[in-house]
């Protein structure tokens, strides 16, 4: 079976193929448009998802070798997202779905992270907790199938990924700020500061004040100051970013019993992060999990590969050919 996987809930205009569960082909365009506005700009991404598709498609198509009329069924990311962008990815899916006669998955954007670390490791068992980390989530969730999510912790203001990037933006590092970030980390010393750590006796998270207090650092030092120790800045901020994260993920596993814990999202393509979760689960004896760098960040490998599992688990007629399929931008996965 032969799955086309079209992504655009942000600013990756992403289209993937994928046949009996393996990856063939991921063709991403990352749009630099928005890197001079330090953020995303709905309207902007949306024109750029418009003009990247069809080459984004033609590169995917080359890359795994097969045509359009090999495809079985197109996946696609209605929810939640940007709405502009998510149109545009819905109805490149339903204009393909109908002109091929394939029916069209409708996937969601959180549960297709999720399902990232499926692609190299497709036998996890279940139950386990995942951490959902982007630029737009901060959650816990309690997994024991597909389709069965209990949220059991979230974010009461920013997103860690939205931390990240407004601090960079902060600190004149650019946008999006998690890899330049994570790099200069990679030379500096977590303990030349510490940050605050926000709820500390909770599965949810606050990365409000720890943004705040580095907006204040900032301001009592001098631009030199901040250029000469901006490696030690940046990894004394990730320590705390991090440390959050790693603590409520083993707290909640510790909760649920759980002896599985997985990453997802872009924040997860962070080397402190998945090195401090790692450390933590082998101490504890547990499994760990996170997918590959390239399925971290928004592709539409994980949104083919969600569909696929979609239709294994549903099978094919369920998904028939629905031309009322709609974006929905605040689409959840559990209440
Ligand atoms: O999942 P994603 O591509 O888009 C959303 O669904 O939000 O995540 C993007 C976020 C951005 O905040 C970006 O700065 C962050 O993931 N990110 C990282 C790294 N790579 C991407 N954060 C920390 N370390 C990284 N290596
Ligand atoms: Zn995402």
């Amino acid at each position: 079976m032969i799955i086309l996987g079209i992504e655009s809930s942000c600013d990756d205009t992403s289209v993937s193929v994928l046949k009996d569960g393996k990856i063939l082909s991921v063709a991403v365009n990352t749009q630099l448009e928005h890197i001079a506005f330090g953020g995303v700009i709905p309207e902007i991404a949306s024109r750029a998802h418009l003009k990247n598709f069809p080459e984004v498609l033609d590169k995917a198509l080359k890359d795994s070798g097969i045509t359009l009329n090999d495809v079985d069924a197109v996946g696609v990311t209605f929810g939640p997202g940007l709405v502009g962008p998510l149109l545009v990815g819905v109805n490149f899916a339903k204009g393909l779905g109908f002109s091929l006669s394939v029916p069209v998955v409708p996937v969601n954007h959180i549960e297709a992270h999720i399902y990232a670390n499926f692609i190299d490791n497709p036998d996890i068992e279940y139950p386990f907790i995942v951490l959902v980390v982007s630029g737009g989530h901060t959650e816990l969730i309690y997994v024991t199938e597909m389709g069965k999510y209990e949220l059991i912790g979230k974010t009461r203001d920013d997103a860690a990924g939205e931390c990240i990037d407004k601090v960079s933006k902060m600190l004149g590092l650019g946008f999006p700020g998690g890899k330049i970030i994570d790099e200069l980390a990679k030379s500096g010393d977590k303990k030349f500061e510490t940050f605050p750590r926000g709820m500390p006796n909770s599965l949810d998270f606050s990365f409000s004040g720890l943004k705040t207090s580095l907006k204040y650092y900032i301001e009592r030092h001098d631009s030199e100051f901040l250029r000469n120790n901006i490696n030690n800045i940046a990894a004394s901020f990730l320590d705390s970013v991090t440390d959050s994260l790693v603590t409520k993920l083993f707290k909640a596993a510790k909760k649920y019993s759980c002896n599985t814990v997985l990453l997802a999202g872009g924040v997860s393509a962070n080397s402190v992060l998945r090195s401090k979760i790692s450390d933590q689960a082998g101490k504890r004896k547990m499994k760990v999990y996170y997918p590959h760098p390239k399925y971290c960040t928004d592709n539409a490998a994980m949104v083919a590969a969600t569909a696929y599992k979609k239709i294994m688990t549903d099978g094919l007629e369920k998904y028939r050919f629905d031309s009322g399929l709609d974006a929905v931008p605040f689409l959840v996965l559990s209440e």
